[in-house]
């Protein structure tokens, strides 16, 4: 079983020398625990691959801490630099033209031209700068598991197949980043995230290109294989039947309620954002029930709901 420890200096110095030799640390952002290598270094990556047993045609997401480090890998374009300059450090991945000498190990951006890029806050970014690289890094989880939010939730999957898990408690978004591609003047959603999509519309003055959700989840690879609990789930849900569990959201209940086996509330108040930050942790406690369907009350679709119900929908969508 990997080591957990708290987070302090020493725990960011092992860290960064671990990522150094090539090792796996699970590592908390703000948005959620990231499995993470040294992203230059190509058998780190690997073991990524081979503790996630995700595909290897899916790319990775790379953080910096600066956005100079940012440029040695990558070209910045002027609209880029806006969003870069309102919201990094924060939940904002972009995809930007890897450049021509970038030392990025192939694997991570399973060969394309271009590389996905955040900047995350808090004890990932002190790792990072201590390290001088980049870090690749998925969700830490299994693949076709939800992601991990907190580090026990880590342990518990991937226990054995890391080096080491930093412990920095409950991730404050808890919804993986949001993933923005610029392409001339079209700005484009490529996954809604834990920064809503109006904030970046507000600041740039104009709505964003967004992805046919549905086609995006059929997309082959996409929707099976993510965020899948083993009981099935039912969105939306305004009547609920005995012996389900329920996923409740705000303060009226569905019909049927006081018959749920098991209850979990997102948010009593109704606020996205607490939502958000509960949405995995509370799939994973009901999904460790005996109740074989999870039934979920409707999120409305504004602000942080537009994530909520595109990861709502992928574990809901039939297996397989
Ligand atoms: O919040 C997050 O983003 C978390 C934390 C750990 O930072 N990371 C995360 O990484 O979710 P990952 O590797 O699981 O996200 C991969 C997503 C995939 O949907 C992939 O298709 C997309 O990023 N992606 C990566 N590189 C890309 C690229 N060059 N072009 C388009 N999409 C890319
Ligand atoms: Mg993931």
């Amino acid at each position: 079983m990997a080591d957990i420890t708290g987070i302090d200096g020493e725990a960011i110095v092992r860290a960064a020398r671990l990522l150094g030799e090539g090792g796996l640390v699970a590592i908390p952002t703000e948005t959620v625990y990231g499995l993470a290598a040294d992203a230059t270094n190509g058998l780190g990556v690997a073991r990524i691959f081979e503790a996630k047993g995700r595909p290897r045609f899916n790319p990775l997401i790379c953080h910096v801490s600066s956005i100079a480090m940012a440029e040695r890998f990558v070209d910045i374009d002027p609209v880029s630099r806006r969003l870069i300059d309102a919201f990094w450090p924060g939940p904002l991945t972009l995809v930007l033209p890897l450049k021509q000498n970038a030392t990025v190990h192939p694997l991570v951006t399973a060969g394309l031209s271009t590389l996905a890029l955040r900047m995350p806050r808090g004890v990932a970014a002190e790792v990072i700068a201590m390290l001088d690289s980049p870090l690749a890094a998925p969700s830490a989880n299994t693949s076709g598991r939800i992601s991990a939010t907190t580090a026990q939730a880590v342990a518990d999957d991937l226990g054995a197949k890391v080096d080491l898990i930093l412990d920095g408690g409950l991730c404050p978004v808890g919804l993986e980043s949001t993933i923005i591609k610029v392409e001339g003047d079209t700005i484009s959603l490529l996954r809604p995230g834990g920064l809503a999509a109006e904030e970046i519309e507000a600041l740039m003055g104009k709505a964003l290109k967004r992805m046919d959700q549905r086609a995006a989840i059929e997309a082959p690879g996409m929707l099976a294989s993510h965020y899948a609990p083993g009981a099935a789930m039912r969105l939306d849900v305004r009547e609920i039947h005995p012996g389900e569990a329920l996923l409740a959201f705000g303060p009226s209940r569905a019909r049927g309620a006081e018959n749920a086996a098991h209850h979990l509330n997102l948010s009593e108040t109704g606020d996205l954002r607490e939502a958000a930050v509960h949405l995995f942790d509370y799939m994973k406690r009901l999904d460790a029930t005996d109740a074989a369907l999870i039934a979920v009350e409707p999120i409305p679709h504004e602000g942080l709901g537009e994530a909520i119900n595109d990861r709502l929908a992928r574990a809901a969508a039939p297996r397989g």
